[in-house]
């Protein structure tokens, strides 16, 4: 494969955000979010408003019902924002290859900052996973996670708060797997210095940014000595320049033990893409699922906010979905774009509601729906 397009198949740094429109704004995980003003057509006058234009992916399932009830909670909460929806279904190119279509690269381009909900990834249809697709198209190099065991809702472990960074653009997800022989497969995992030294320098930045005292590399470098060899080397690297941070490094089963057995004694945990997914979702359920797990993926020049959780199929246009994963994802969304007081307002709403637990959804052993929960919360935020 030639050199170009093994980096573009990995992400390196081949950016898909061209314009730069607006004011670059430092955010609290110390990225660069945008503010932007939307102009609006009144009668043939133009009236500016000083609101910031997000994309918003409201996804396939049960998306179109939670990101309503995310759009109707930051209206009761004021929040400065303009949504410009945009479908992702995607588009069949010359080539007869299925893409995402061309719609979402301008709207983020213009927006950098986006909020997705669950897509389908159909078996069999000639494409890849959209989820993929998106994050490499806009090169999101880390996925984000904070678990956080939220109160009134029971679970085996109390206080858990961990937070998983994961490599989000090679590693066993690369996409280079070929036939060798008939009957042997072969697929590469692929480990660069670039991407391994950005996650690291990123997971350092956002334990210091959210005040966390530690960094543990998760890893198999004792098996796979070169590939996680390298990625071990360039944390242990990224750790010496940032000694206000305690660094340390476990092997990937030795975490799993842990986590199970204390999950209290992690902090803040970076590792490589397959080792990521594994055990996002594993803290995840340690703080009751994937329903209420926010994640953002973040990228040099923007990041994109989503609901961990699929497309729930068995209860869409059933009004019986929960919101939390996608509100909390949104609540990661307005602290990056620097709106930290509508965020706190918007998270304080949610866990209160849960934890007074008279209106929880199906998923939360609740009856209420979709509506009645988000109702509760956007009466409590206005008021707030
Ligand atoms: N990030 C994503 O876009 C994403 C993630 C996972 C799966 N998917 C896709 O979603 C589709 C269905 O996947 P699946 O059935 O394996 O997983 P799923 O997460 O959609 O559903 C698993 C179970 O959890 C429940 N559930 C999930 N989210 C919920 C919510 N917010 N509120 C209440 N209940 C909720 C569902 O009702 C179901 O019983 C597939 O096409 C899959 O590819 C997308």
């Amino acid at each position: 494969m030639a050199a170009k397009a093994l980096f573009r198949s990995v992400g390196i740094p081949i950016s898909t955000f061209h314009l730069n429109l607006s004011v670059p704004v430092k955010s609290n995980l110390g990225l660069v979010s945008q503010s932007l003003a939307v102009c609006n057509h009144t009668n043939g006058r133009r009236k500016y408003s000083s609101k910031r234009l997000v994309t918003m992916i409201p996804g396939d399932g049960i998306g179109p019902e939670i990101s309503v009830s995310v759009k109707q909670i930051f209206s009761a909460a004021g929040v400065p924002i303009e949504w410009e929806d945009v479908d992702v279904t995607p588009v069949k190119g010359p080539d007869g290859k299925f893409r995402l279509p061309p719609k979402i690269f301008e709207s983020m381009n213009k927006t950098k900052v986006g909020l997705k909900g669950p897509l389908a990834t159909p078996i069999g249809k000639g494409h890849q996973s959209l989820n993929l697709a998106l994050r490499k198209a806009f090169t999101l190099f880390a996925n984000v996670r904070p678990c956080k065991s939220i109160e009134g809702f029971e679970t085996p472990y109390k206080n858990v708060d961990i937070v998983t960074i994961r490599e989000n653009t090679e590693g066993e997800y690369s996409g280079i797997e070929h036939v060798i022989v008939e009957g042997v497969v072969q697929s590469i995992k692929l480990i660069t210095e670039t991407a391994s030294r950005r996650v690291a320098e990123y997971a350092f930045k956002y334990a210091r940014e959210n005040k966390r005292s530690t960094v543990t590399a998760v890893h198999k470098a004792n098996i796979m000595r070169m590939s996680d060899g390298l990625f071990l080397k360039c944390c242990r690297e990224v750790a010496a320049k940032n000694k206000d941070i305690k660094f340390t490094e476990m092997y990937l089963d030795t975490v799993c033990l842990n986590l199970v057995q204390d999950p209290l004694s992690f902090d803040v945990l970076v590792m490589p893409n397959l080792y990521g997914d594994i055990l996002s979702d594993l803290c995840a359920g340690l703080i009751g699922g994937l329903g209420v797990t926010p994640s953002g993926n973040i990228g040099e020049e923007g990041a994109i906010f989503e609901s961990v959780h699929g497309t729930a199929p068995d209860i869409a246009g059933k009004n019986k979905a929960n919101p939390t994963a996608l509100l909390l994802s949104s609540v990661m969304m307005l602290r990056y774009m620097d709106l930290p007081t509508y965020a706190d307002r918007i998270e304080k709403a949610c866990f209160d509601v849960i934890k007074e637990g008279k209106h929880l959804t199906g998923d939360l052993k609740g009856k209420a729906t979709c509506t009645e929960f988000t109702e509760e919360i956007c009466l409590k935020v206005s008021s707030s």
